[in-house]
């Protein structure tokens, strides 16, 4: 079966600035044609003075909804009518949701992260873990692990001065979670062994092109007994998780957040159930 569009045709898509590399065009599209429904999902490119002219446009074009990416993710914030507690706490959106002229924001990141560490096979509460990195993607992170009752959350970044405020915003919300920060530092990473479940990478580093970077550095030992987590997914098998794999240490990549997030997003829209392994597969073919 292929997409028919047509006047009925039901559609969604992704502003960002670039969007030509998004895989969530061809993740949506492969979807909507697995479940038989008349949906197309296309990529918008918004610059910077255009987010609010291009949420109005959404609006005007009947579109139903759409992600949001890098750089938009706050930007549409202040345009959109009610926030999920999600994206409040992350202070980013996603994904929107167009019903009755209103705007709903929602950031699917956290559940995706979670569902993607579910179906991995983990539950994380009463979890220690060490977040490496202090951007919107680790705010996303550290909100799911606090919901889901982690015991402990150090967010460890190159620039103190971020992770801190991180940490300080999220306190007040999760006051039964023991949070902390640390600087990014072989030696700090030296220290964790036996302190730690799961160590998650939320920063860019060993995203392609950068293949052969790890935030962590060589030499520097592994926790014995924790989870590898990195969310890049560009590569699969990024340079952490090879370090991790040679260690001989369980290892989730960041793929399974991908489709997650994208499948949240989906049944938001179309309230049907998001075909999974469709999903899955046509990422793998877009990489
Ligand atoms: P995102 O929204 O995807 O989280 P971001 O807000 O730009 O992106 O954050 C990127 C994160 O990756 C930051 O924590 C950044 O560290 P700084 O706050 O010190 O800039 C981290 N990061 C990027 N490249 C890195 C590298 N090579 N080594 C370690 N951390 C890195």
């Amino acid at each position: 079966m292929e997409q028919n569009i047509s006047g009925k045709t039901s559609l969604v898509g992704v502003i960002g600035w670039p969007v030509g590399h998004s895989l969530s065009p061809r993740m949506h599209n492969s979807a909507f044609v697995a479940l038989g429904i008349d949906w197309a999902y296309v990529p918008l490119p918004v610059c910077h003075d255009d987010v609010e002219p291009a949420l109005r446009g959404l609006a005007a074009l009947n579109f139903i909804g759409a992600n949001v990416t890098v750089p938009h993710k706050q930007a549409v914030m202040r345009y959109l009518d009610e926030l999920s507690d999600a994206a409040k706490i992350t202070g980013a959106v996603n994904t929107i949701h167009i019903r009755d002229g209103k705007f709903y924001g929602y950031n699917t990141d956290a559940i995706g992260f979670l569902n993607a560490l579910r179906e991995a096979g983990y539950r994380p509460k009463g979890w220690r873990v060490a977040v490496l990195g202090a951007g919107g993607a680790a705010r996303a992170v550290v909100y799911a692990l606090a919901r889901e009752e982690a015991a402990a959350i150090t967010v460890i970044n190159r620039t103190a001065e971020r992770a801190a405020f991180l940490v300080d915003d999220l306190a007040d919300t999760f006051p039964d979670i023991t949070l902390g920060f640390e600087l990014l530092t072989a030696e700090t990473l030296s220290t964790l062994d036996g302190r730690v479940d799961m160590v998650v990478n939320t920063t860019s580093a060993g995203m392609y092109p950068q293949v052969n970077v790890s935030p962590w550095p060589a030499g520097v030992p592994l926790p014995k007994q924790a989870i590898f987590y990195d969310l890049v997914y560009n590569p699969l098998r990024t340079m952490l998780l090879q370090q991790a794999e040679a260690a001989g240490l369980p290892t989730v990549d960041g793929l399974g957040m991908l489709v997650h997030q994208g499948a949240f997003a989906l049944q938001t829209w179309t309230g049907c159930e998001a075909p999974l392994a469709v999903m899955r597969q046509a990422c793998l073919e877009g990489f």
